[in-house]
């Protein structure tokens, strides 16, 4: 029996459209061949919301997110707000606001290793194989979230870094749950020995490990974790941390996959996903057919599985990213200088690669 769902792409700034594109082509492609009915609707955010309406995420898109059953997204950014600090208005509370209003509190970020792309990273592939990790990061608390302030005369700035026990609580109980289906290890960071958000963090964390008593728990403090992922990223299982540290733990470990171009993820709370790559904007290569839609398509895999419950479907697609890696193909991210020439694709045409192998299955 197919399943009808409704999806919202946005693709928001820089390569978001070019990646995006592929997303979409591919969740397409899959609804055909396995009698789905998915339709598709389209909305702004960020640099190109601010643009057209002056909001980086309009009341209109919001009103469209919330009527979706997911949401495809892309990148939200641009350069000339990053060397701005006084700017009021960006981008990125598009997306800080969609993540807070959908309640999306959850965001799995898998480390998923390609073989055939061990030597695109820049770490020994000695030290990579068999890593397989996967990211819960706290998503709308923390840092992120707490009161910002500034004295009249500009001198002094505060953004309040707080946690309620119940955002801990509901995220690390995700975070249990999907190690029970792993590898059975859990690994919280925070950084106990300073902050008191962490205390609470470390003393929340401890009773929620206590009710998965199948499961092996270690604390961590966040420098040692950002030191032990590139040391021995194989200890790790299911990673789970707050939202600032999540953020970037999580560029850091996308160098394990070779490329941040690799990475997608979705972000979950109790009603509607948001599925994403991420990889930010990349205003330096937009527009150029040059980006690595191979993320933006692993998205629409976690849309599949994690969104709507369709396995066989998901894994038809990251078998497909695998097919195609294995024949050679590499965007200019992922490849080295053994990659032959005719092997380097555009955005476009490793896209049509992917959707190629899909249809000819
Ligand atoms: C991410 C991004 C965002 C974040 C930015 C764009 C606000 O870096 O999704 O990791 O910091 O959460
Ligand atoms: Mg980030």
């Amino acid at each position: 029996m197919g399943v009808k769902k409704h999806i919202l792409v946005i693709p928001g700034d820089g390569i978001g459209a070019e990646v995006t594109t592929w997303g979409k082509a591919v969740l397409e492609q899959i609804a055909s061949e396995f009698g789905h009915e998915f339709t598709f609707d389209e909305a702004l955010m960020g640099h190109v919301a601010i643009e057209a309406t002056g909001s980086p995420l309009p009341d209109e898109t919001l009103d469209k997110a919330k009527a979706s059953d997911a949401i495809l997204f892309g990148a939200v950014g641009h350069a000339k707000y990053d060397n701005d600090p006084s700017a009021k208005v960006r981008p990125e509370q598009g997306l800080l606001k969609i993540r807070k209003e959908l309640g999306l509190y959850a965001n799995l970020r898998p480390i998923l290793l390609f073989d055939e792309l061990l030597d695109a990273s820049s770490l020994k592939p000695e030290i990579l194989r068999g890593t397989d990790i996967l990211f819960f990061r706290e998503l709308t608390g923390d840092v992120y979230f707490g009161e910002k302030k500034r004295n009249e005369d500009r001198t002094w700035a505060s953004d309040l870094m707080n946690y309620h026990r119940y955002e801990v609580e509901r995220i690390a109980r995700k975070a249990y749950e999907a190690a029970r289906v792993r590898n059975k290890k859990v690994c919280s960071v925070d950084k106990a020995n300073v902050l008191e958000t962490s205390r609470l963090w470390r003393e929340v964390v401890q009773e929620i490990a206590a009710e998965y008593p199948d499961v092996e728990t270690e604390h961590m403090f966040i420098d040692n974790a950002a030191m032990q992922l590139v040391k021995n990223p194989r200890k790790f299982d299911v990673v789970l941390t707050a939202n600032l540290f999540g953020d970037i733990l999580t560029d850091e470990a996308s160098q394990i996959a070779g490329s941040m171009g690799m990475l997608a993820s979705a972000s979950v709370g109790d009603g509607t996903g948001f599925f994403e790559p991420i990889h930010g904007s990349a205003h330096d290569i937009a527009g150029q057919n040059k980006a690595n839609p191979l993320a933006s398509i692993l998205s629409a895999a976690l849309m599949l599985e994690i969104g709507f419950g369709l396995k066989e479907e998901a894994k038809r697609v990251t078998d497909a990213v695998d097919h195609v890696l294995k024949q050679g193909f590499r965007t200019g991210d992922i490849a080295n200088a053994s990659t032959p020439a005719d092997k380097v694709l555009g955005s476009d045409a490793m896209g049509q690669k992917v959707l190629h192998f899909l249809r000819s299955k």
